[in-house]
């Protein structure tokens, strides 16, 4: 029995796709039951790099999501709208989806799984998640007996992109970016990268399969990495870290049951295997009990990094639909716990004052006498310990101080901050990071 499969968007991750279910030969031989039916592009006319018959080719990606001959639709758009819309209605169709796109799952998840459930059809996303880095099937089967403790990831590649640069370099955040686009490493608008909503997008999927609960995707507290400095990576490298974007989940305290979600710019020290993933690469650390930790590691996109990933989710469908035949007659009820998705309630979440971390501080002062005594009262008073306070030099006639945290509590660092800027010697706090 074929199965047929409809491409809602051909750029870069459907071409490869594409390019995958066209030469089956020497991959698994599911792909030799699967028939690229569809293809919903813009224009005709554009000149592609993958043979389709032009008879595949459409504009119009309603005929897609109504077509009986697909069985397997397969968005590749991104964003809210159109995909929203057109995946309920592929699901309303009783048609299987396989997605990548992590901004429309982060947001609207609950009504299309609700939909799909009721429908009886899988929505698989391995691709949201890492381009062709194997994460989310690890996370729903084989980690999924561990109680998970703590995922982190770098799950954004043209960030990582760019702190890179800016470390190898010592190069000013503005500058890279501005190279990193016409490279076609960043986008022409890069918000969405830069400011940490595509890793929150992420994060959000990731905890919501690591820990069992929906996620509200408001409550993942969100920095980018816009006002991470030169100087802040040449201090963090002096003190033994590099900077990186880093999508945190965890759950503190198993009892509690209450995730803390957060993405920002984190110092890693240089000996942590994240502080290794460079460039476009992504990487994500599970942590959990018993297993321990393990990192999972690659291209986090590209075209046939994507692809591998969105053909492993149609792989998947076709082998469940041989085995299990009900699931054509959709009776809601028999989708394979291992694959569906069965969360029936939102997670709760801390909010970022809760989190116990290690702060990084840059501070310019003037340079007087009692001026660093006078910041170790202030953090003292507000329970916040230090580990480390450097001055490293003059800066526009100031001294540049930099301090390390032990563990502190969030909320108690920020009052001891807020008096700190208080005092007349100090000028200004150009930076606060958190240490992992
Ligand atoms: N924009 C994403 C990134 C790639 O830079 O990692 C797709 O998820």
């Amino acid at each position: 029995m074929a199965i047929g499969i409809g491409l809602l968007g051909l750029g870069t991750v459907g071409t490869g796709t594409a390019e995958i279910l066209l030469t089956p030969h020497g991959r698994h031989p599911l792909l030799g039951e699967v028939v690229l039916k569809k293809a919903g592009v813009r224009s005709l006319d554009k000149p592609r790099s993958v043979g389709l018959p032009q008879d595949c080719l459409t504009t119009d990606l309603n005929e897609i999501v109504n077509d009986p001959d697909v069985q397997i639709v397969v968005e590749l758009l991104g964003g809210l709208e159109p995909a929203r819309t057109l995946i309920l209605e592929a699901i309303a169709n009783g048609k299987h989806i396989v997605t990548a796109n992590k901004a429309v799952i982060a947001k609207f998840g609950e009504e299309i799984y609700t939909a799909a459930n009721k429908a009886g059809v899988y929505v698989l996303l391995e691709a949201a998640v890492g381009g062709g880095i194997p994460v989310i099937k690890p996370l729903k089967q084989s980690l999924s007996v561990n109680r998970i403790t703590r995922v982190i990831g770098i799950i954004n590649g043209t960030t990582n992109y760019i702190l890179t640069q800016m470390t190898q370099n010592n190069a000013d955040f503005d500058t890279v970016l501005k190279d990193a686009q016409g490279l076609g490493y960043a986008e022409a608008d890069p918000t969405a990268d830069v400011d940490g909503g595509d890793a929150a997008d992420k994060i959000a999927i990731l905890a919501s399969l690591a820990f069992g609960g929906r996620i509200n995707r408001d409550d993942v507290y969100c920095e980018g990495i816009r006002d991470v400095s030169a100087a802040d990576i040449s201090f963090a490298t002096k003190l033994g870290f590099v900077i990186k974007l880093l999508a945190i989940a965890e759950r503190p305290d198993f009892e509690a049951d209450a995730l803390q979600l957060r993405v920002h710019p984190t110092l890693v020290p240089t000996s942590h295997p994240l502080a290794t993933v460079n460039g476009v690469f992504n990487a994500i650390l599970v942590e959990g009990e018993p297993l321990g930790q393990v990192m999972l590691s690659g291209p986090g996109a590209g075209a046939g990094a994507t692809a591998s990933a969105v053909v492993s989710d149609i792989v998947h469908v076709v082998g469940v639909l041989h085995s299990d035949h009900t699931l054509q007659d959709q009776t809601g009820k028999s989708l394979n716990p291992l694959l569906g998705c069965s969360h029936e309630h939102y997670s709760t979440t801390l909010p970022i004052d809760t989190l116990k971390t290690r702060f990084y501080a840059r501070f310019l002062s003037q340079d007087l006498p009692g001026v660093i005594g006078d910041l170790g009262t202030c953090f003292g008073q507000h329970q916040v310990s230090l580990e480390s306070v450097v001055q490293i030099g003059l800066k526009d006639d100031c001294a540049e101080i930099v301090v390390v945290t032990h563990d502190v509590y969030e909320a108690n660092f920020r009052e001891a901050l807020a008096e700190i800027q208080g005092l007349e010697a100090i000028k200004d706090v150009p930076s606060i990071l958190r240490v992992l």
